[in-house]
């Protein structure tokens, strides 16, 4: 696996369009194990995560082709019910099997997702709903093994508003024999997403994006298209970037009522941002930002999956900003690398305290996650000289094409070929 280089100091300029979500497109995908028939996507990101989504499906007797930049995907009958660790730890979102293999096969075996780089992540709150719904579940040897004749429907309150769990368990109840009302749910966008393909499925979901969802079981769905919604979490990391580098960016497929949280934030530290339709403008000058708090929380606060790359942007800020995730209980393993950059951030809990601004400075670093590594390639385009980003497969798990856009916005940043350790000294 090769690195990133990338040479700070440049604006950003020009026109970037924002491709389909992953964190919307990934559920999409598990539902279409729902139905015999086949299901049609549009706007699926060309993502690591979603190749490696094609694979836990084919395992499972997915059939998925591409017509044009349309994905198919029919699964006429299961293969298979089981989610082996391989996929769980490669990509915890494996786990949402569970819920559409349940209620289609009524027997589902998926490994536990480990814990990871941004914190431990259990699935009690998945499991808690499941057996409410009727299924059998034992957990051992690092495996979840359930089982059920047909699920039900049941009254579920989460602990907490889980995006997977709430999506688990919606995908569940949709075959389930009765009605379920999920209490505290998630509302992120993700949700209402997987919740209107469900419905052009046939299947009678209300309430999603509120804490209250309420889905009637039906007794078969169909296939359907949908289009994936734009990916958020993307066009926030291109709206730091800018706020960071300083420039004008047009961004292109945007739903900009997604981002709220985030384009009041950068307006705070003095950027100007316009919505137009589906299109945001943003522009700032470099230098001369306040200092700034930012506490990530469940949609529709601040999202946790953009709270490392305002740490890189805050280094830059006049004075001492906090950033707190509720979310996650550590997602703060970034800062050690940024520290590397000259970063005056430290991590107190579920806090980074950064004091500012410091003048970054290119240096040799890894991604420790997905976001951890968007973080660092925006410090890389504000710091001097260059920085060599290591661990890029984090990064192509979720964005697409990241150094092609960036490049067509005018920033230095490539690829460096595979360090061959065998050649030479
Ligand atoms: C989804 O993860 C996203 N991933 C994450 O994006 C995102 O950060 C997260 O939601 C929060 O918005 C996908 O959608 C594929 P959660 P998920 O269940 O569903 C705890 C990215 O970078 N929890 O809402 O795993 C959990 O430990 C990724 O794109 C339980 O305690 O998130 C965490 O502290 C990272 N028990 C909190 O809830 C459970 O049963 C939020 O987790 C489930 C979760």
């Amino acid at each position: 696996m090769g690195q990133i280089r990338v040479y700070g100091g440049r604006p950003l300029q020009g026109t970037v369009r924002i491709s389909g979500a992953k964190n919307a497109v990934l559920p999409v995908m598990v539902a279409s194990l729902l139905t015999e028939e086949p299901c049609y996507l549009q706007e699926v990101p060309r993502l690591l995560d979603v190749v490696t989504c094609c694979h836990l499906l084919r395992s499972l007797g997915t059939e998925i082709s591409w017509q044009g930049r349309e994905m198919v995907l029919s699964t006429p009958r299961l293969a298979g019910i089981e989610a082996p660790y391989e996929y769980v730890r490669q990509m915890r979102a494996s786990f949402l099997v569970a819920g559409p293999l349940l209620a289609r096969a009524g027997r589902a075996v998926v490994a536990l997702p480990g814990g990871c780089a941004i914190g431990s992540r259990p699935v009690d709150q998945h499991l808690k709903g499941l057996a409410a719904m009727g299924a059998n579940i034992e957990v051992a040897h690092g495996l979840v093994r359930a089982h059920c004749r047909r699920l039900r429907g049941a009254s579920i309150y989460l602990d907490l508003p889980s995006v997977g769990a709430t999506e688990n368990l919606i995908m569940a109840a949709s075959l389930a024999d009765g009605v379920t009302v999920i209490e505290n749910a998630a509302c992120e966008p993700e949700v209402v997403d997987l919740a209107n393909f469900l419905t052009a499925m046939g299947a009678r979901v209300s309430g999603a994006g509120t804490r209250t969802v309420r889905i009637e079981g039906v007794r078969r769905l169909s296939g359907g298209r949908h289009t994936v919604i734009p990916d958020r979490i993307e066009a926030g990391t291109y709206l730091v970037a800018v706020a960071a580098t300083g420039g004008r960016v047009r961004l292109e497929n945007v739903i900009a009522e997604h981002l709220t949280a985030v384009t009041a934030k950068l307006q705070e530290l003095g950027a100007r941002i316009s919505a137009t339709g589906s299109t945001l403008v943003i522009e700032r000058e470099p230098g001369g930002y306040p200092a700034s708090n930012v506490r990530a929380l469940p949609y529709p606060g601040f999202p946790t999956d953009l709270q490392p790359q305002m740490a890189a942007l805050l280094t830059q800020a006049e004075g001492v900003s906090v950033i707190t995730d509720n979310v996650f209980d550590s997602r703060f393993l970034y800062t050690e690398e940024l520290r590397r950059m000259g970063a005056n951030i430290r991590n107190e809990g579920r806090s980074a305290i950064i004091g500012g601004p410091t003048p970054l400075t290119g240096a040799q670093v890894r991604a420790t996650d997905l976001r951890a590594g968007a973080a660092l390639v925006i410090a890389g385009l504000v710091a001097e000289g260059e920085t060599e980003i290591g661990q890029i497969h984090h990064l192509e798990r979720g964005y697409e094409d990241l150094v092609g856009k960036l490049s067509s916005l005018g920033a230095v940043i490539g690829y460096t070929a595979p360090k061959s350790h065998f050649l030479g000294a």
